[in-house]
């Protein structure tokens, strides 16, 4: 049976990009036509667009966008004009795995040789390729997840990881679909993932889609139902793993592993290959993007707390012993989570 993306969260239209604003949802479905790499890299950091492997993608359109638009046709000022807009790309959100693997990507094809004209093609090529590579990781890891998934399981998910997050077909969310869709009865409890509410506004969003029964809780609520042995297992995506399986994902995951192993409950992560970093030893090496206080002290604008300071990681590491299997487009990798990072031939750059 042929899949469909649920909602397609990047499109490429030649020669502008077209996204879904995601910081309207659920309550509008606005589109944004994006004709320069200003207004996507904007679109990064205000979360209009987010999700590790969704970053990724619009990060090469970015790039491929920035080139078409260089005017000069001196390869060497072409490509310091490029190394700008790369690097404007690469500030923004520097947890997120995929996007320097996109990046590195793009940048060895500019750097490849040939007339400007050519790397322009090339580039747009190589980020369509990243994306249709990306789409079909996804689509590939949903299936290996969802034979971890039980008929009448009830799995707990964290923040948003469905097509709204990478462009595909979902990592996390992708799984629970494809259990979905394999005919296993499941139920699924969303997290509402504070402060930016991705789980409360977007998993609920897409699980309503596809008409998969979910229960919204707060995210301090996840060990009261865990330990009244009503969560079959956790599973979430990542932003990065490290080489020895530590995991990066978005703020209060640990948190859930944590519970999960205290509770007896398995707790999967799945991503992508392009997600893992093997240059770090561990999670401790991987950047924890800070963002601003006022996502703390505020919620969708309206200030919740006096003036005062906050602080706001946006992600946290779950050391690999908390984890049960990460899923990834090749296979299910268990402990030593090491050899099976380095059987499955993640390339290092
Ligand atoms: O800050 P966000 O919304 O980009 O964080 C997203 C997550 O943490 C997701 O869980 C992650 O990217 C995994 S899979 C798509």
């Amino acid at each position: 049976m042929k899949r469909e993306i649920i909602t397609p969260s990047i499109e490429w239209l030649g020669d502008r990009g077209r996204i879904i604003d995601q910081t309207r949802l659920p309550q509008e479905e606005v589109y944004l036509e994006l004709g320069d790499y200003q207004s996507i890299a904007s679109a990064i950091t205000e979360l209009k667009i987010r999700g590790a492997p969704a970053i990724g993608v619009v990060g090469a359109y970015a790039i491929a966008l920035g080139a078409l638009k260089i005017e000069s046709a001196v390869r060497d000022e072409f490509l310091e004009k490029l190394r700008v807009i790369i690097s404007t790309i690469a500030s923004n959100r520097p947890t997120a795995r995929n996007l320097f693997r996109a990046i590195d990507r793009m940048r060895q094809v500019a750097e490849a040789g040939g007339e400007v004209k050519q790397i322009k093609t090339a580039l747009v090529d190589e980020a369509v390729k990243i994306h249709a590579e990306e789409a079909e990781a996804t689509r590939k890891l949903s299936q290996f997840g969802a034979e971890l998934i039980k008929d009448g399981f009830t799995i707990l998910t964290h923040c948003n990881t469905g097509s709204l997050a990478t462009a595909g077909y979902g990592t996390a969310l992708g799984v629970i679909m494809r259990a979905k869709e394999l005919g296993k009865k499941i139920k699924v409890f969303v997290t509402e993932t504070r402060p930016l509410l991705q789980g409360a506004r977007l998993t609920t969003w897409e699980l309503k889609k596809v008409g998969i029964p979910f229960t919204l809780i707060t995210d301090s609520m996840a060990g009261y139902f865990m330990s009244r042995g009503e969560v079959d297992c956790v599973m979430v995506g990542a932003d990065r793993i490290a080489a020895n399986g530590d995991t990066a994902n978005k703020i209060g995951t640990y948190t859930l592993a944590v519970l999960a192993k205290e509770n007896g409950i398995p707790f999967y992560v799945a991503a992508p290959t392009t997600t893992i970093d093997p240059s770090l030893f561990a999670g401790n090496e991987i950047p924890i993007e800070q963002r601003s206080a006022e996502e703390v002290t505020h919620i969708q604008g309206v200030r919740i707390a006096p003036e005062c300071e906050a602080a706001n990681p946006a992600f946290d590491v779950t050391p690999q012993r908390y984890i049960t299997a990460i899923i990834t487009e090749k296979g299910i990798i268990r402990e030593p989570y090491g050899e099976g990072i380095k059987r499955d031939n993640v390339p290092r750059q």
